[in-house]
Formats: structure tokens, sequence, C-alpha cells
């Protein structure tokens, strides 16, 4: 990935952001995922008066990628207000694809990034099963 897809990355997740459902927290998160072949995906987060049933941003981006067929990920962009890491079911998730993908983090309106720190830096000894 480039500076140039980096940027694009960035501006995407902190446009993703802004369609956040937040009605309980409050906490707007955006993400964008870069897939191999180029392609990005976006989500938000989308929060349940269940709290528990609350989709992360990370992983509504990631099942917008499976919908259109895009299963193999490069990079990640996920940007909150004070800069999160994806939590650990998003880690889970997004193993299942993208074992080696690059996350970096950053802010909904502060073009800084952090990273990138690839998933098996954040998820070490990942559970994992035998596909058949
Ligand atoms: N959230 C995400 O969307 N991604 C993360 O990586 C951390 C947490 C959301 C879930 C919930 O809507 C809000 O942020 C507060 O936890």
């Amino acid at each position: 990935m480039n500076s140039l897809q980096l940027q694009e990355l960035l501006r995407a997740a902190q446009n993703a952001a802004k369609a956040a459902y937040n009605p309980y927290s409050k906490f707007s998160v955006g993400c964008a995922i870069l897939t191999k072949t180029g392609k990005v995906f976006c989500g938000c987060n989308v929060e349940n008066a269940s709290y528990s049933v609350t989709i992360c941003a990370e992983r509504v981006a990631g099942t917008q990628a499976i919908l259109f067929g895009e299963r193999e990920w490069d990079s990640m962009v996920v940007v909150s207000p004070n800069g999160v890491s994806p939590c650990g079911v998003c880690r889970q998730f997004i193993n299942e694809f993208a074992p080696d993908l690059r996350v970096w983090t950053g802010y909904l309106d502060q073009d800084i990034l952090s990273g990138p720190e690839t998933l098996g830096q954040l998820l070490p000894k990942a559970m994992t099963l035998s596909r058949n």
C-alpha cells in the first residue's frame, strides 16, 4: 500500500464513522478495509438497546467485503475519538480472513495514524480450526 492509498483509507474510515449508530455510547468508530485487489470497504459501529448485540465498525466493514466476494484483505484503518485498536472479538473475526492484516489506528478529525501492527501482533495464538 502506498501513502496515497493509506490517506484514502483514512478518509474512507473517517467518513464511515459519520454514519455510526451509537445512541448509547456516543462513541463513533469508522473502519476501512483495503482488499488485496485494491477495493475499499467501510463500516461504522451499530449499537443496540440490548448492548451485547452491538456490532463494531470493523465487523461491519468485514462483512461488506465478504458480501462482495472479497476475502483477501491487505490493510485496515480504524478511527475513533481516542484512536482505539480493534476489540478482541473483532481480532478473532479478522483472523478468519486476514491473519496477516496490517492494522492502522487513528482519529475522527486528525490526520495522525499509528501503525501498522499485524493481526498476529494484536492476537497471538489465535484460535483456528481446520477447514473442510
Ligand atoms: N467499537 C467499535 O466499533 N470498534 C472498536 O474497535 C471498539 C468499539 C464500538 C462498539 C460500541 O458501539 C462503541 O464502540 C463503544 O464500545
